[in-house]
């Protein structure tokens, strides 16, 4: 890249230009032989675009809304954790870009600064959190009451963590975390993975899950979720139909099609390939959402004609904040509302609930006779 970055992955070619290797390994990584990690973005090219003309695109509006909050585009910021691996300022940085661009952030278990913090870096910004249940259900609680009271719309509950995907060059770079940081949602050593133990030769991440997430966790503990919050519960992982009903019949409202930024079990499907069985299933009782794999507006595009209500972005974002910070994530942010902007006007979608259906079909495959 020379000049000014122009699409996603520009901000990722300076990112691995100068993290130290094992920060970039993990971000970027996928499970196993990351076969997954490919598809997630290969499958968009495998949606083709119908587009409708002459609809007077002069006026757009890209707003929409997420759990009954208002945003400025249907892209919102998923978990990652660790971001202060990416930027001194990390999840603050990150506050602060959602509340410039008007839209919400989901901020991880495992952020390196804490829920209060990240409130109070950008007061008037929309948050998540995403939420482990941790063996220990004592802290489990404490952490969504804790997001209660800083003032957080809602609880994403990730259901595809009993243990951690194995990430190759996380385990060739036993990857802990840098010693200055810690977890910052949690006051022990241990819970905070700052406790410098050696994992031996093992990721530390992989290590610190097995001892701390449970993996006990059934559809029972959603229930037991629900009991204990008002707030709007989203199951984060999902990839089944038959999964996203029981999920609504366990009282969640929202259902995230993810497969972790593939970063958990190498071999299932592009996410983009399963919403539409999944937006199916739920019959319109709550909202689906989709992560994995955008890069630009017509990945955006093609998921809410799919019938999405907003996506979420991982990697793109901690791209943006290594390149600068709060600049940096709202550049990356700003770049895919406009390319989105571009895509809908092209698509002559005046309004996000003019995306359809009918502007999408897969590309038909040839499959020959064994
Ligand atoms: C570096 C990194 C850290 C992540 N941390 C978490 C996390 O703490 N909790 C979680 O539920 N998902 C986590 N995820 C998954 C993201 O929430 C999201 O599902 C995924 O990044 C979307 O794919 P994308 O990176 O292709 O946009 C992480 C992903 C990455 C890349």
């Amino acid at each position: 890249m020379s000049g000014k970055p122009v699409c996603v992955a520009d901000y990722e070619e300076y990112a691995k230009k100068v993290l130290p290797k094992s920060v970039y390994d993990y971000y970027q990584s996928g499970a196993d032989d990351q076969e997954t990690l490919a598809d997630n973005v290969a499958a968009f090219s495998r949606w083709k675009l119908y587009p409708r003309m002459l609809r007077d695109v002069s006026v757009m509006d890209l707003s929409t809304s997420v759990l009954g909050q208002k945003i400025s585009m249907p892209v919102c910021v998923g978990a990652t954790a660790m971001q202060r691996m990416a930027h001194v300022e990390g999840e603050m940085a990150t506050a602060k870009a959602c509340q410039a661009m008007g839209t919400g952030m989901m901020l991880s278990s495992w952020a390196t600064s804490s829920i209060e913090e990240v409130a109070e870096a950008a007061p008037t910004g929309l948050y998540w959190l995403q939420l482990y249940i941790y063996k220990d259900r004592e802290v489990t609680k404490s952490l969504v009451k804790r997001a209660e009271r800083a003032g957080y719309k809602g609880i994403f509950v990730t259901v595809d963590t009993p243990f951690l995907g194995r990430r190759f060059d996380d385990v060739r770079n036993k990857f802990q975390l840098p010693p200055h940081l810690r977890l910052k949602n949690f006051s022990s050593d241990d819970l905070a993975f700052s406790s410098g133990k050696d994992f031996g030769e093992n990721s530390g991440l992989a290590a610190y899950v097995a001892e701390a997430i449970d993996a006990s966790v059934k559809w029972e503990d959603v229930k037991w979720l629900r009991g204990l919050t008002s707030l709007p519960i989203v199951a984060k992982g999902i990839l089944r139909a038959d999964d996203a009903k029981e999920a609504v019949k366990n009282g969640v409202n929202g259902i995230l099609v993810s497969n972790h930024g593939a970063r958990q079990l190498d071999g299932v499907p592009a996410t983009i390939d399963v919403l539409p069985e999944i937006v199916e299933a739920v019959e319109g009782k709550v909202e689906v959402f989709l992560d994995g794999g955008i890069r630009k507006g017509t990945d955006v595009l093609k998921a809410l004609a799919l019938g999405a209500k907003a996506v979420f972005i991982g990697r793109p974002l901690i791209w943006g904040l290594v390149y600068q910070g709060t600049e940096g994530a709202k550049e990356v942010l700003q770049m895919l509302k406009e390319e989105f902007r571009l895509a809908m006007a092209l698509t002559g979608c005046r309004r996000v609930e003019e995306i359809d259906r009918t502007l999408i079909r897969r590309d038909q495959v040839l499959v020959s006779k064994i």
